[in-house]
């Protein structure tokens, strides 16, 4: 559903990748993780958010091709053998599989800062641009907080494990997605009250696809997928299903996706791209 989008968003991200100034196997790392498959969410939602509130997309197409570089750098670190150990993403072998770690490691670290840069040259107003790198930067640090709970501990004391989980899919993933709610918002000059709808849709979409993702690990193949299938159960990583069950798990989808749909009522039909995006997040199978 989102196919104009993803060629936007993949013709725009190959153009700023070949014209940067970089080592080619620096280029050649970051293009593997980047340009090849990808449902392109995050940066979607940046357009269409900016779109949703009466913005121009095309002010948009830059703090999406960003975050998009963010998601993929996280997804990069995420599949090292220090984190989640994984061979396979997109269907294809992950980067430290292709790559080495030291380049995939070092290619994750310059999708950062090359991130930033794509913002920093944005020809946005200056206002507009220094609200976005912050939501991005805060984003970005609250991705790599649930990171390190979902990885190596660090709970404030006292949390049950619904708790830790929440923490967990709410920071890992859904920051990211809500973000890119905000972000979108942000270009397209959203008062605060339109912002509000748009940041609790985006908090809803996000900690559900973190429960589908995880409803998916454990109901699909790696071939469906693309990346390995089953992996968190052995992996000892707290998951939804894991926690609340199979069961429990579909009906928060369903209420996450109720959630989404009335954050975002009294947007009308401007923001019916997002409403089906949401509906197609509950669900989707890859
Ligand atoms: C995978 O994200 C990592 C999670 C946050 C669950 P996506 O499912 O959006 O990955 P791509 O970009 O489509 O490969
Ligand atoms: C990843 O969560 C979230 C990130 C910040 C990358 P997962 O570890 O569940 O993502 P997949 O299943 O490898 O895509
Ligand atoms: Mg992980
Ligand atoms: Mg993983
Ligand atoms: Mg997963």
């Amino acid at each position: 559903m989102l196919t104009p989008v993803i060629s936007e968003i993949d013709a725009y991200l190959a153009s700023v990748l070949n014209a940067r100034e970089l080592p080619e196997i620096l280029r050649g790392a970051i293009s593997y993780a980047t340009l090849y498959g990808g449902k392109r969410l995050r940066p979607a939602l940046v357009l269409l958010a900016c779109e949703a509130v009466g913005g121009d997309r095309a002010d948009a197409l830059p703090p999406a091709a960003a975050i998009e570089l963010i998601h993929n750098f996280s997804l990069v670190h995420d599949d090292l053998p220090s984190m989640d150990d994984d061979a396979l993403r997109r269907g294809r072998p992950t980067l430290h599989v292709q790559a080495g770690e030291a380049m995939a490691t070092l290619a994750g670290d310059a999708m950062v800062s090359i991130a930033f840069e794509l913002i920093a040259e944005a020809s946005l107003d200056a206002d507009v641009r220094s609200r976005i790198v912050r939501e991005l930067a805060s984003a970005t640090t609250a991705m790599i907080t649930g990171q390190v709970h979902d990885t190596v501990g660090g709970f404030p004391d006292g949390l049950s494990d619904e708790q830790r989980l929440g923490a967990i899919h709410r920071n890992k993933t859904g920051a990211l997605l809500r973000a890119a709610c905000r972000m979108g918002a942000i270009c397209g000059h959203a008062d605060e009250k339109v912002l509000g709808r748009l940041d609790r849709y985006g908090e809803a979409i996000g900690v559900m696809f973190q429960i589908v993702d995880d409803l998916l690990d454990v109901t699909q193949s790696t071939e469906h997928l693309g990346k390995a299938a089953g992996k968190d159960l052995s992996a000892g990583k707290l998951t939804w299903p894991g926690v609340m069950g199979i069961e429990r798990s579909k009906d928060d989808v369903r209420a996450l996706q109720a959630e989404a749909r009335d954050a975002l009522a009294p947007l009308g039909d401007a923001a019916e791209p997002l409403r089906r995006l949401g509906d197609h997040l509950a669900v989707r199978t890859r």
